[in-house]
């Protein structure tokens, strides 16, 4: 059955969100190389967008975890089933990432990835939602925030779907 979606921010707003990143990661970072890791699958609109608005020397890897089922919620850790090809020691990261809802997948990205001993490591997400947080995590540099809802789009997925619209929406509630 199709939900009902209602558009939240759309493709020109994303645009413009998403210079305001790159401009800002710029800026901090001038000329230093950084390596974007982009966290499958909702991250790869985003990441693709961003690279591209980006002027300095970008190197693009990419990692998966497991979604965190009742278990892993409880310890708070999710597992990796694709890791880096790149080696991050002394090097200056950012991680991508689509949405930070309760900050655990994260969290638990940034611990495994600070003990391989990155000369900088920040967190880059298009969409802070605030209201669901479990643990105390921030974005350096992030797009929207919102409070609460259900969001699909520009690679955020309901059951796997709607990755590919090209704007933002929420799932409506049905009343
Ligand atoms: C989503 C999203 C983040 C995570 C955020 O990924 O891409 O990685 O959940 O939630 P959290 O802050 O509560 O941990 P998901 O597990 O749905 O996988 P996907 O990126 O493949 O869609």
């Amino acid at each position: 059955m199709a939900e009902r979606l209602r558009k939240l921010f759309d493709e020109h707003e994303i645009v413009r969100a998403v210079q305001r990143l790159a401009q800002a990661i710029s800026r901090d970072f001038d000329d230093q190389e950084i390596v974007l890791v982009s966290v499958l699958k909702g991250s790869f609109m985003f990441t693709s967008d961003l690279v591209r608005e980006m002027k300095g020397p970008v190197i693009v890897d990419f990692l998966r975890v497991s979604s965190y089922g009742t278990d892993t919620r409880t310890s708070g850790t999710v597992t990796l089933t694709k890791d880096l090809e790149t080696d991050i020691e002394g090097r200056n990261v950012i991680i991508v990432e689509d949405i930070i809802d309760s900050g655990l997948t994260l969290r638990s990205i940034r611990d495994m990835l600070l003990a391989r001993r990155p000369r900088s490591l920040k967190i880059c997400a298009l969409v802070d939602k605030r209201a669901r947080r479990e643990v105390e995590i921030e974005g350096d540099y992030v797009g929207f925030s919102i409070e609460d809802g259900f969001i699909v789009g520009y690679g955020i997925d309901y059951a796997e779907r709607y990755r590919n619209l090209p704007a933002i929406f929420v799932v409506q509630e049905d009343e």
